[in-house]
């Protein structure tokens, strides 16, 4: 029936959400803005640039096109310092177990992802060799809710959308998996995930042979 499994990686397969949580705080003290954690689940999924139009939103600061071109190289800067020292014990639980199952029963996998810096974060955690296609920020033109990402990566495994299921934990992620056509398993938290055909809290909840039933 399924025949791949599409991943989201900030927030599914590792934490960075909190780097980047930190890395915008600290950008924030730029124009005195500081960034509230329900404000910091917003940006989940949101690519780079729109990330900080929203926070200036929120802040109520208008800044020129050179001033942003500064703070989002300012940003990942701060961001890249930040995840430099990330390693295989940053995999969330039950990922590893989970990419194993999905391998021995022969399915695909690949990651659809908005950021820039997904290559490096595999990398240093050790999670690339799972893949059989990574589509990131740095191919994609439109950001979620935009299915492009995943339908890239569909595309890219030879999949058509309904034989693809997408791990996401951005409410952005999920709506772009159902606007292209696909099943979602929301990894988060059921009242604050809307939409996806189910959500778990954690990978170490869920079996591969449970996917049949979605
Ligand atoms: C993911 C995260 C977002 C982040 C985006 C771009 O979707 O959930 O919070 O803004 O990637 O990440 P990047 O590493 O390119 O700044
Ligand atoms: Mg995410």
């Amino acid at each position: 029936k399924y025949k791949a499994c599409l991943f989201d990686l900030d927030g599914v397969l590792v934490d960075t959400a909190v780097y980047h949580f930190q890395a915008w705080k600290i950008l924030g003290k730029h124009f005195n803005f500081e960034l509230s954690h329900e404000q910091n689940e917003e940006l989940k999924g949101i690519s780079r640039v729109e990330s900080l139009d929203k926070i200036l939103h929120w802040a109520h600061f208008q800044a020129t096109q050179e001033q942003k071109g500064r703070w989002l190289k300012e940003k990942n800067e701060t961001y890249l310092e930040l995840i430099s020292h990330m390693n295989p014990s940053e995999i969330l639980p039950g990922v590893i177990s989970f990419l194993d199952q999905l391998k021995e029963q022969g399915y695909l996998i690949a990651l659809g992802s908005a950021s820039k810096n997904a290559g490096i974060i595999l990398e240093k955690t050790g999670l690339t060799t799972w893949f059989n296609a990574i589509i990131d920020g740095n191919v994609v033109t439109k950001s979620k809710p935009d299915p492009e990402v995943f339908l890239k990566g569909a595309e890219a495994l030879g999949c058509p959308a309904t034989a693809c299921i997408v791990f996401e934990d951005a409410q952005a992620g999920i709506d772009a998996a159902k606007a292209g056509g696909m099943k979602v398993v929301g990894v988060g938290s059921p009242t604050i995930l809307r939409g996806a055909d189910k959500v778990i809290s954690s990978f170490t909840e869920l079996q591969v042979s449970e996917l049949l039933l979605l």
